[in-house]
């Protein structure tokens, strides 16, 4: 089936085959390639050509043909970033936070990660597979092709592998993409408080070879943080996890400078995430590295953190990725959209290094720059078409409204 698409009124991150693939850094990340008043010939989900109205081929064949005008055409968002498969909510914890608590405050009293450890117990595969699905599916009709899922509440043997299941399954059942990551190093279980060393064992003994026996984790990821995994800690898991050929994508420096970068960096991490808090050490180790920052502004929204540094990390050159960290505790949101806006609004990123981030660098940050983030000939056919609107910059600028009219997925 072959479907025409004409008079678009701007068809947005148009790459050549010489750099559908690459990340966007610094200076280029303004630069969003872009046709107005164009046509987009897609065949089977896959795009075949595109170009200006004034060049439409006469003896161009298509089964179907759709007037676009008015309308922006993008690819889907990728959101590199997510832990989606969770049991349950977190709003007492939200009240709490309202009433002056912190995020580490609420997390040493037993909320926060280890909250959902203890309901995530409770819940059988099936049900939480049929929480979960719904999620996936609001976050398509919002915008996300490609998506990210990390594990992280089950903390045993049995309650990881339920995660990592479930995300299998949503693989198995979604047409959207979806990479999944082993988050066992998410926060010390109650059981494991006072013996650390026993719970790093476990990972690495039980968990980590039954994870790669079964194939259920693309990635292994780390919550690299004071109070949770050190750096001595990250470095021998994420050792361990390469073994069995998990790449690392791992949580660094959103409280402190925990040192984080620079363990993902010797790993040879695909993306370092969060990084709130930023020295230019952190800068020029990366600036080393092929390694993805990726910034979660939706998290530091909900916990009224201070935003990450997204203008130093460009300026200096570096590319960067924007995901949601769609959680339960500290951004119940997968809405990509939000993102972008916060992303300009609070980080001061322009709408076009916004829409890099949110699409091709968010592609590198799963190892789909192959075949997303990028309207290019070959790559997979996931769009957004936009309402009637103004100006690509409106997407951004009218936060809360939905400017999606429909997704091609
Ligand atoms: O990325 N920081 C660690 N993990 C999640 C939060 C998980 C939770 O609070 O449930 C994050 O923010
Ligand atoms: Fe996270």
């Amino acid at each position: 089936m072959r479907t025409l698409f004409t008079h678009i009124k701007q068809l947005v991150q148009t790459r050549h085959k010489l750099n559908q693939a690459q990340a966007v850094r610094g200076k280029e990340m303004a630069i969003l390639p872009q046709l107005e008043n164009a046509w987009l010939l897609i065949e089977n989900n896959i795009i075949l050509d595109y170009g200006t109205m004034e060049q439409l081929p006469e003896n161009i064949h298509a089964d179907k043909t759709e007037n676009l005008s008015n309308r922006i055409v993008l690819p889907m968002w990728c959101d590199s970033h997510t832990h989606l498969v969770f049991s349950h909510s977190r709003e007492l914890e939200f009240i709490d936070r309202i009433h002056g608590l912190s995020y580490e405050e609420i997390a040493k009293r037993g909320g926060g990660i280890l909250n959902s450890a203890r309901r995530m117990q409770e819940i059988s595969e099936a049900e939480l597979y049929d929480i979960s699905l719904p999620k996936l599916e609001e976050v398509k009709q919002l915008g996300t092709g490609a998506i990210e899922i990390k594990s992280g509440y089950g903390l045993s043997v049995a309650g990881e592998l339920k995660m990592l299941r479930v995300i299998r399954k949503l693989m198995e059942n979604s047409n959207l993409d979806i990479k999944a990551s082993f988050l066992g190093a998410h926060a010390f279980p109650v059981e494991y408080k006072e013996n650390h060393e026993a719970y790093i064992q476990l990972i690495i003994e039980k968990m980590l070879p039954q994870i790669a026996d079964e194939g259920l984790a693309d990635y292994i990821d780390v919550f690299c943080e004071r109070g949770f995994f050190n750096v001595d800690e990250t470095d021998r898991i994420l050792t361990a996890g390469a073994k069995y050929g998990l790449k690392p994508k791992i949580h660094a420096n959103q409280l402190y400078n925990s040192g984080g970068v620079q363990i993902g960096v010797k790993h040879n991490a695909i993306s370092v995430d969060h990084l709130e808090t930023m020295d230019d050490e952190e800068v020029n180790c990366l600036l080393q590295s092929n390694t993805m920052p990726t910034l979660l502004p939706g998290a530091a929204f909900f916990l009224a953190m201070h935003y990450q540094p997204a203008r130093k990390l460009i300026d200096a050159g570096l590319p960067v990725a924007l995901a949601t960290d769609y959680n339960p505790g500290s951004c119940p949101s997968g809405n990509m959209n939000l993102i972008l806006s916060l992303a300009c609004t609070q980080m001061k990123m322009t709408p076009e290094e916004a829409i890099n981030a949110c699409t091709m660098n968010g592609a590198i940050a799963m190892e789909l720059q192959d075949t997303l983030g990028s309207i290019s000939i070959g790559k997979k056919a996931k769009l957004i078409i936009t309402k009637p609107i103004s100006s690509l910059a409106y997407l951004p600028y009218s936060f809360g409204s939905n400017c999606i009219e429909r997704v091609v997925i």
